[in-house]
Formats: structure tokens, C-alpha cells, sequence
């Protein structure tokens, strides 16, 4: 019995010391195996007288018992810990960044968008967008270029091709729109005056070469009020250019020029510096044509819906590559769309810095790049 008692104490013991599974197996072994001390015990019964070997038969019955609890009682223990030891060192920071880049990039054409956006944006002017595939009532006849309009040629259109049993009519057919100004009939068309909206986007010509390329993107803008004047336009886009230079102080002239969709028509020109290897807005005897505007051509409201004897406003188009190029450096157009990730890596921005009026537009506290 003593011998019972003792053998108890000392295997419970041995159990809840046990410091992993294999060595609580071994314990299960040397007590329960085939040859383990129970086992054992259990056999020598036979040879007891029959009072002795119900009473003991009970009492190793008992320890039996005991012993397979505290055993699952140490296994459930030693099992959470292994567990959570193995789960320590499998962690996955899902934060860490992705390799072999540190992070993602903001493309040039992206970020100006932004800050064109964010410019125009404070003004109070709305986004609006429209379709790259164009029917030729808004991309060219609605802005006062009907067919055989020699503007018609120099926009290198591409026309779209008709179905396979229909015969191919220039006329007809639909375009990838050439310009962003078939948006200012989109507009007309769904909103009423007062219009104030730019619509950036991509826009299509048949080119190629350092500074075309076929696909690119341009910002139109529309302003259309009762009492808008060339004196609006004028403000409007001489804010827009400091804005867009970050700068406090540039020159401009309005040359002018003709688009059929306005009247008068005029092209910004900002002055810079040009040198064999660089070019600097903002000073200097040099001029850089940026952009093209006007008063919206009376026949331009009439096709939009809009009474020229009552409103009238002005319009403009901008290519935002061109700006992207100029603001930040970049010689050629065609790497824009090359998508090599090192030239994104060198010419990208960080996601993190947002364009914006207030925190800055290219430079969030110089962590551009
Ligand atoms: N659509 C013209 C182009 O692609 C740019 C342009 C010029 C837009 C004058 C305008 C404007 O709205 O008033 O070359």
C-alpha cells in the first residue's frame, strides 16, 4: 500500500515535470507500456489470494485512472506551449514592405493630374469625365469643325472601323476622341450654367516621336457664365500657371491664335530660360507655349444647348504630359509609356505625398522621391 502510495507521488510527479511531449510519452511508457510499472503490477495480481486481488485490483484501477488524467492534463499544457512557441516565430509582419521594391510609385501623368486637380479644385471648378471612344458630332462637328473642316486634318485622327458588313464611312464613324473638347458639349449637354469644370484625360493621335506619343492626356476646361469675360480667363489661368510652377511670380503673354471652337482665340506663352541642357520657367528672355484657350465660339454654345445671347465663357486645353515633362525634367514622352519600372522608380512619386492647396503640391515637406 505504502509502496502504492509513494509510487503514485513520485510518477504524478515525474508527469507534471515533464518538459515536452516526447519525454511525457516516455513516462506514459515506463508506467502503462507493455512493460511499464503498472503493467507490471497488474500481472502480479494473478498470484494474490482473491480479497487481496479485488482490493488491489480496485486501488490499481484507481491509479490508473489518475494517471491518465494527470497525463492529459500535462499533454493539453505542454501542447498550448509548443503551439504558441511555434506561432512566435512564424509571425508575418504584413506590414513590412514588399521586396525587392520598397514601395509602389505614383507615375509623372498621375501626380500632375493631381495637382491640376487640386489647383483647379481650391477655384471651384468640378471634374468631370467622358468616353475615349467619341462619336464625331462631339469630337469634332458640335465644336465647329463640320467634315471637310481643314482642322479636321491636322488631328491625325484615328477612326474606328465599322462592323464587318457595314461599308467604312469617315463620316460616321466613331474616333478615339483627339482632343479633351468634346467635353465641353458632354457638359452643355448635362448641366446648367453656371458651368465651371475641367475634364482631364486620355486622348489620341496618330504621332510619334520625343514629344508625341499615340495615346497622351490632356485637361479641358470650361467656364460658362452670364457675364464671363476674357478678363476671367486671363486671371483664371495666369493663378493656374504660379500655382502649377510653385511659384510666386511669372511671366505670361496671350498670343493670338485660332481654334474653331473659340473666338477670339489666344495660346498662353509663360516665359523661361532655355539653355543647351536646360530649361527653367518662371525667368528669362525665352517663351514657352503651355497652352490654349479662348472665348467659347458661339456656335459651340448653340450646339450644346446653350443661348449665346445669354451666356458666354471661356475655354482652354492643356496637355498634361507636356506639364509633367516641364515641371519635372523628364526629355522624352515615349518613356512615360514604356512602363520600366526604373524609370518609374527614378521619375515616380511616393503614394504617401498627396497633392494638395494646403500641404503642398509636389513637395510634402521634400519627401517627393
Ligand atoms: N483642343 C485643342 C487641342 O487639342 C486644345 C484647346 C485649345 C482646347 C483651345 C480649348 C481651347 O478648349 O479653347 O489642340
Amino acid at each position: 500500500m505504502e509502496d502504492l502510495e509513494s509510487l503514485k507521488t513520485q510518477i504524478i510527479n515525474n508527469i507534471n515535470s515533464a518538459l515536452d511531449i516526447k519525454a511525457l510519452e516516455e513516462i506514459r511508457v515506463s508506467v502503462m507500456g507493455k512493460k511499464g510499472i503498472l503493467t507490471e503490477q497488474m500481472k502480479g495480481l494473478g498470484v494474490l489470494p482473491l480479497e487481496q486481488k479485488i482490493e488491489t485490483g480496485k486501488k490499481l484501477n484507481v491509479l490508473k485512472a489518475e494517471f491518465e488524467q494527470a497525463l492529459n492534463a500535462r499533454k493539453e499544457v505542454l501542447e498550448t506551449a509548443e503551439l504558441n512557441k511555434k506561432l512566435a516565430t512564424e509571425t508575418i509582419d504584413v506590414t513590412l514592405p514588399v521586396r525587392p521594391e520598397t514601395q509602389g510609385r505614383i507615375h509623372p501623368v498621375s501626380k500632375i493630374y493631381e495637382e491640376v486637380v487640386a489647383i483647379f479644385g481650391q477655384m471651384g471648378f468640378e471634374v468631370a469625365e467622358g468616353p475615349d471612344i467619341e462619336d464625331q458630332f462631339h469630337n469634332f462637328n458640335a465644336l465647329n469643325m463640320p467634315p471637310n473642316h481643314p482642322a479636321r486634318q491636322m488631328q491625325d485622327t484615328f477612326y474606328l472601323p465599322h462592323s464587318a458588313n457595314e461599308d467604312f464611312d469617315m463620316d460616321k464613324s466613331y474616333v478615339i476622341r483627339t482632343h479633351t473638347s468634346g467635353m465641353q458639349i458632354r457638359t452643355m449637354e448635362t448641366k446648367k450654367p453656371p458651368i465651371r469644370i475641367i475634364a482631364p484625360g486620355r486622348t489620341y493621335r496618330s504621332d510619334y516621336d520625343a514629344t508625341h506619343t499615340p495615346m497622351f492626356h490632356q485637361v479641358e476646361g470650361l467656364v460658362i457664365d452670364k457675364t464671363t469675360t476674357m478678363a476671367h480667363l486671363k486671371g483664371c489661368l495666369y493663378d493656374f500657371v504660379k500655382a502649377f510652377f510653385e511659384l510666386d511670380e511669372i511671366p505670361v503673354r496671350y498670343r493670338p491664335s485660332y481654334f474653331p471652337f473659340t473666338e477670339p482665340s489666344a495660346e498662353l506663352d509663360i516665359g523661361c530660360l532655355k539653355t543647351k541642357t536646360e530649361l527653367k520657367v518662371g525667368a528669362g528672355n525665352d517663351w514657352l507655349e503651355i497652352l490654349g484657350c479662348g472665348m467659347v465660339h458661339p456656335n459651340v454654345l448653340k450646339a450644346g444647348g446653350i443661348d449665346p445671347d445669354e451666356y458666354q465663357g471661356f475655354a482652354f486645353g492643356v496637355g498634361l504630359d507636356r506639364l509633367a515633362m516641364l515641371k519635372y525634367g523628364i526629355p522624352d514622352l515615349r518613356t512615360f509609356f514604356e512602363s520600366d519600372v526604373r524609370w518609374l522608380k527614378n521619375y515616380g512619386f511616393s503614394p504617401l505625398d498627396f497633392s494638395s492647396m494646403t500641404g503642398g503640391l509636389s513637395n510634402n515637406g521634400g519627401q517627393t522621391r
